[in-house]
């Protein structure tokens, strides 16, 4: 029995359609029903369902709000995180905690591997950073996950916001030099899914992981894509033009290169995140199709 906790954010509600889909058991709550920075009742819901693993989806994930929220960050993504930890090392647990690309600075050349420095640029990077160090320190059975740019059929991200914007306007500006890897939710939960069974006491598969989806593309590439599959359907063609960071200013900071290598994952695993450019395709035309 697996059990989902931020199950109403969007990878949690891909992981139950996913858990659902294949029969896997699992059971899943929410913000509302269990608060992950809630030691006791973190500790009470582990105690009831008695999950063979749990997957942490839950964070506080407002990028440009965390530099204000400064606390309500630090909860959702450090303090939540080493409750969880804590909560499962005492059962024996594994726990399957997912973090973020923002947790580099975008300066490297090339793709991020495991083993490159962090160096955050803003609240959400550091205090996911400050969750990686809270899991590791409590709980040595971990899978801790960092993937990038998530999208998907659920709850809010880039895609649906692109396709909302794309039904009224002509032009869209994109930023195009930030580059990183779009990741569906629908590859995170087969990812999990496929490590799920490989989980116990004696493996020695538990650390840090890069998992994203295949290819790496600018924001303006993946808008740029996002609208010429849309317009397959809906014929509208809004132009998708570059612009810079430097044209478009937001409170908190973001690498320039948010790049991650997932061959150490694949390797691992034996599983690859699908081709970001299709997938991109098969969620657009998806949701398009839907409106
Ligand atoms: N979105 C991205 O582009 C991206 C990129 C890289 C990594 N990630 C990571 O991927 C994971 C999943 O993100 P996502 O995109 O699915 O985020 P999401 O859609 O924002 O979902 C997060 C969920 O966590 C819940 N949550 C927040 N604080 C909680 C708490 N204290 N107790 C219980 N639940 C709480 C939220 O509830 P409320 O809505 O009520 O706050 C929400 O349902 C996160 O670890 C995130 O950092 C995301």
């Amino acid at each position: 029995m697996i059990l989902i906790l931020g199950a109403d954010g969007q990878l949690g509600l891909e992981l139950k359609r996913s858990a659902a889909q294949r029969a896997v058991p699992f059971a899943a709550l929410s913000r509302a029903e269990v608060d992950i920075t809630d030691a006791g009742a973190t500790s009470r819901a582990l105690g009831d369902i008695r999950p063979t693993l749990v997957v942490n989806a839950a964070a506080y994930t407002k990028v440009d709000l965390a530099e204000i929220e400064i606390d309500a960050a630090r909860r959702g993504n450090e303090i939540g995180p080493g409750v969880i930890a804590a909560a499962c090392a005492s059962r024996q647990t594994p726990l399957i905690h997912i973090s973020t690309d923002y947790v580099f600075d975008g300066k490297k050349p090339g793709p991020y591997v495991e083993s490159d420095a962090i160096a955050p640029l803003g609240v959400y990077g550091r205090t996911k950073a400050a969750g990686e160090a809270a899991v590791r320190a409590a709980a040595a059975r971990h899978i801790i996950l960092r993937t990038s740019w998530v999208y998907g059929e659920f709850g809010n991200n880039f895609l649906k916001a692109i396709l909302r914007l794309a039904q009224d306007r002509d032009e869209l500006q994109i930023v195009a030099d930030q580059h990183g890897c779009p990741t569906s939710t629908r590859d995170i939960a087969d990812a999990i899914l496929c490590i799920a069974p490989k989980l116990n006491d004696e493996t020695d598969l538990y650390g840090t992981y890069h998992f994203a989806g295949t290819g790496a593309t600018s924001w303006h590439g993946f808008a740029s894509r996002i609208i010429e599959a849309q317009t397959q359907i809906t014929g509208r063609h809004p132009r998708v033009t570059e612009i810079t960071t430097a044209d478009y200013p937001t409170v908190a900071r973001r690498p320039a290169n948010s790049v991650l290598d997932s061959s150490l994952f694949e390797r691992t695993f034996g599983f690859r995140a699908r081709d970001w450019s299709k997938e991109a395709d098969a969620i657009t035309k998806r949701l398009a199709g839907k409106s």
